[in-house]
């Protein structure tokens, strides 16, 4: 049974910093993978802080071949949607998750990481992300009601046991800028069927009531008539000014991120998620997120 990296299901952290870096020039990502699996130990991850942290795609399988699902892909190209939509493409090579209970230690960390991994690779984006409520996001709504409870999210989340890349995860992250004054003219009732929840409570409306184009509509997935679920750890970020939603999505399976994507671009069936109406994708990039064992195998330990 491979363990995988705790901090995915840590929940009830309100402070986090995603972190994205691009490779310098020359360096090797054997190197890279190696010093990103020795920052795992105790000496960045036992100051009251959660570390997760994920490789493109293309790079981890360049090191580490058996350790991942052989059809995972970068974030390759935008995504288009219906009438001239479309999602950016902005894939990194490395992605660092440090979430904690408040950002002081969060802020130590992340400053610790981008040295750490100066040598190496360039910090590409940093975003600080922090709760709003109780667990709402920038639209006043609850986010995460359907998420699977912490019993069944290891499965929905996790490559299973006997396949490439076992106790791994694939990760989708994209940062959404809101269109916050927009959203707030229309009436709740409007709202609530952009989302396809009520906003008080987020009770889920009925089907003909919340229509195709809803949020809940575009990511309510099956196949074979069996639904299939993701799990979201996304967090709001911003300024009064300027703010929106960091979207972090986890999969056992790349197809349930990228369909629902193409769900909501329109790519599927003509239908445009109502959301995106009101909020622009302004990153988008997947990452492989692997196993505790399939990163210590790179860890260099300092007597060596
Ligand atoms: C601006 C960005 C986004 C915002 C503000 C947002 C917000 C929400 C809200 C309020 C809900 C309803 C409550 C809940 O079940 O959590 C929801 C549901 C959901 N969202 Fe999003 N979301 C965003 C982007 C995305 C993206 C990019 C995906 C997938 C790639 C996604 C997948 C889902 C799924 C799977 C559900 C649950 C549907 C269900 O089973 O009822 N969301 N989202």
């Amino acid at each position: 049974m491979h363990v995988p990296q705790s901090g995915i299901f840590a929940l009830g952290t309100s402070s986090h910093s995603y972190l994205e870096f691009d490779l310098n020039k020359d360096a090797d990502p054997l190197n890279l993978v190696q010093l990103v699996a020795s920052l795992q130990e105790p000496r960045m991850t036992t100051g009251g802080v959660n570390l997760v942290v994920g490789f493109r795609p293309s790079l981890w399988r360049k090191i580490a071949p058996e350790l991942i699902p052989e059809d995972v892909k970068d974030f390759e190209q935008p995504l288009e949607g219906v009438d001239g939509y479309s999602m950016p493409a902005t894939q990194h090579d490395l992605w660092f998750w440090v979430a904690g209970s408040a950002y002081n230690v969060v802020f130590d960390v992340t400053k610790a990481a981008i040295t750490a991994l100066a040598p190496l690779a360039t910090l590409a984006s940093e975003v600080a992300g922090w709760s709003y409520k109780e667990s709402r996001d920038l639209t006043g709504f609850i986010d995460g009601t359907e998420n699977p409870s912490l019993a069944e999210a290891p499965e929905v989340t996790l490559v299973p046991e006997g396949l490439p890349g076992a106790g791994g995860s694939v990760l989708l992250v994209q940062q959404w800028t809101h269109q916050a004054a927009a959203f707030e003219a229309l009436p709740v009732e409007a709202q609530e069927k952009v989302i396809g929840r009520t906003k008080l409570n987020s009770t889920e409306l009925a089907e003909e009531v919340r229509g195709p184009a809803s949020h809940v509509s575009r990511n309510v997935i099956e196949v074979d008539g069996v639904e299939q679920h993701i799990f979201r750890r996304n967090s709001p970020y911003g300024t009064a000014t300027e703010h929106g939603t960091m979207f972090i999505g986890f999969s056992c399976e790349q197809s349930r991120l990228a369909r629902m994507l193409s769900r909501m671009a329109g790519a599927e069936d003509g239908i445009r998620d109502a959301l995106t109406f009101y909020t622009t994708a302004v990153t988008g990039a997947y990452y492989f997120v692997p196993s505790v064992e399939a990163l210590n195998q790179f860890a260099i330990s300092e007597e060596e």
